[in-house]
């Protein structure tokens, strides 16, 4: 049996396409989504898919090793941050080498970094007038948005196409290739 741990700041909706996508499978299981943000809908989601979600604040996280050791005790195969928006520190990435997997709404290296999330990212593409985006999945290391790259899905960019038209196409292609590429993993 293969274990997942998610980590959530939002909507969830990533989360939610993962939990039904490995929903019949007997080998993977969701040990446990965790969320930094007491109101965020993941926490909805969670409860009406009747998944495990625990709170956790910043300075469990950040500066210390509490939530390191909560999550170690899972004994986790892989770590999802799936629309989380806290910088992972040094002792996860030390304890979790290459088990940790971040999707970023964008072809990076393009439009990564501090500050590139959500509409932030789609608002730069559609200013620049950028004819593609895409998904990067990657691992994570200590900096924003720099492990290596994993998988990576385009979308094309039309003139007329607003950021909010551009964030529909990046979600569609995040819930077709983000589980797949989780199972993939979990499978080699
Ligand atoms: C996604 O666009 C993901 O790429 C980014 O944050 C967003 C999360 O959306 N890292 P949701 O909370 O899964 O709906």
């Amino acid at each position: 049996m293969k274990r997942i741990v998610l980590l959530a700041s939002g909507s969830g909706s990533n989360v939610e396409n993962i939990a039904n996508y490995f929903k019949d499978n007997s080998l993977v299981t969701i040990a446990s989504v965790f969320t930094n943000k007491r109101d965020a809908k993941v926490i909805d989601r969670c409860n009406r898919l009747n998944i495990n979600c625990l709170f956790f604040n910043r300075e469990s996280f950040s500066k210390s090793d509490c939530l390191l050791n909560i999550i170690k005790s899972m004994d986790p195969d892989l770590i999802i941050l799936a629309g989380f928006l806290l910088k992972i520190p040094k002792n996860f990435v030390t304890a979790f080498p290459k088990k940790i997997v971040n999707i970023h709404p964008a072809l990076l290296p393009k439009y990564g970094g501090k500050g590139m999330y959500g509409m932030h990212v789609h608002n730069a593409v559609k200013n620049n007038n950028e004819a593609e985006t895409g998904i990067t999945i990657h691992y994570v290391n200590e900096n924003y948005d720099e492990g290596a790259i994993i998988h990576q899905a385009k979308a094309s960019v039309f003139k007329e196409d607003t950021p909010e038209h551009i964030a529909e196409k990046v979600h569609a292609l995040e819930y077709e290739h983000f589980p797949k590429v989780i199972d993939q993993i979990l499978s080699n």
